[in-house]
C-alpha cells in the first residue's frame, strides 16, 4: 500500500474516536496520555498556537491540515473578518471539518497534499500546521510548500512530534502509530528541526514540551 492510501485509511478507519482520544476525552485517552506521550496535552498545546493568531486578524490563512477541526473551530468561527482556507489529505477529515464549520462563509475546504500546495507563491499571511508534521511524508517538501504559499513577513506556526525526547513515546510512533499510518517517518529531533527552520525562517521561536515542538516563524 503506498503512504497516501496508508494515511487515508488510517484516518478513515479512526475518524470515530480521533477527537476523544485527541482531546482527553475519556479516562483511557488520559491513560494513553500519560504514559505514552509523558502527560503533554494536546489541547493545552492546542490553545497556546491559537493564542498566537489576534482575535481580529483580518488577512488570510491557511490551515493544514485541518483535521477534524476539533482544536480550531471555536477560533475559526470568531476570526469571521478573515479569509481562511482549510486543506486535509483525508476526504473523512475533511468531511467532519466541513460539517463543524458549516454555515461560515469565510472559510474555504481544499482536499490536497501539502506536499503540492494548490496555491499561488506569497498567498497567505499565516500558514498554521497542527499536529501535521508527524503525519506528512514528504516532510522536506511540505517545509518547502508551506514556505512557499506564505507572504514575506508571514507567520508560520505549528506543533507536532519531534524524535529524541522519550524513549516510550519514540517507541510508540516507531512501532505503532508509524505502523497505522497516523504518523509517517522520518521524524526530526530537535536540532535537525532547528537548523531546516534556521535556513527558511529570519525568526524562529520554539518550545518544547515532553516530545511535542510548538513553533512560530517569520517569513
Ligand atoms: C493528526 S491529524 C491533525 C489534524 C488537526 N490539525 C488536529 O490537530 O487535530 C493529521 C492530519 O494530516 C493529514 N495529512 C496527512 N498527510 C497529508 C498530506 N500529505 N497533505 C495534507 N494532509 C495530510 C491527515 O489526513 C490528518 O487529517
Amino acid at each position: 500500500m503506498s503512504n497516501k492510501d496508508k494515511i487515508k485509511t488510517a484516518y478513515h478507519d479512526s475518524i470515530s474516536i480521533y477527537d476523544s482520544v485527541l482531546t482527553q476525552g475519556n479516562i483511557l485517552s488520559r491513560m494513553y496520555i500519560s504514559f505514552f506521550w509523558s502527560g503533554t496535552d494536546d489541547n493545552r498545546v492546542a490553545e497556546e498556537l491559537l493564542s498566537y493568531i489576534p482575535d481580529d486578524f483580518a488577512g488570510s490563512m491557511l490551515d493544514v491540515p485541518v483535521g477534524t477541526a476539533v482544536f480550531t473551530e471555536k477560533k475559526w468561527r470568531r476570526l469571521s473578518a478573515a479569509k481562511i482556507t482549510c486543506l486535509d489529505y483525508s476526504e473523512d477529515m475533511l468531511g467532519k471539518a466541513k460539517r463543524r464549520l458549516s454555515g461560515c462563509d469565510h472559510i474555504s475546504f481544499v482536499q490536497g497534499d501539502v506536499g503540492s500546495l494548490p496555491f499561488e507563491d506569497a498567498s497567505f499571511d499565516i500558514v498554521m500546521s497542527m499536529n501535521g508534521f508527524h503525519a506528512f511524508p514528504k516532510k522536506k517538501k511540505a517545509f518547502k510548500e508551506t514556505w512557499r504559499v506564505l507572504k514575506k513577513g508571514g507567520q508560520f506556526i505549528a506543533c507536532f512530534y519531534i524524535k529524541g525526547r522519550n524513549k516510550r513515546t519514540d517507541w510508540l510512533v516507531s512501532r505503532i502509530l508509524s505502523k497505522k499510518g497516523w504518523f509517517t517517518p522520518p521524524f526530526p529531533t530537535e536540532e535537525q528541526l532547528l537548523k531546516v527552520l534556521n535556513r527558511l525562517y529570519s525568526e524562529v521561536d520554539y518550545h518544547v514540551d515532553g516530545s511535542m515542538v510548538s513553533i512560530r516563524c517569520v517569513k
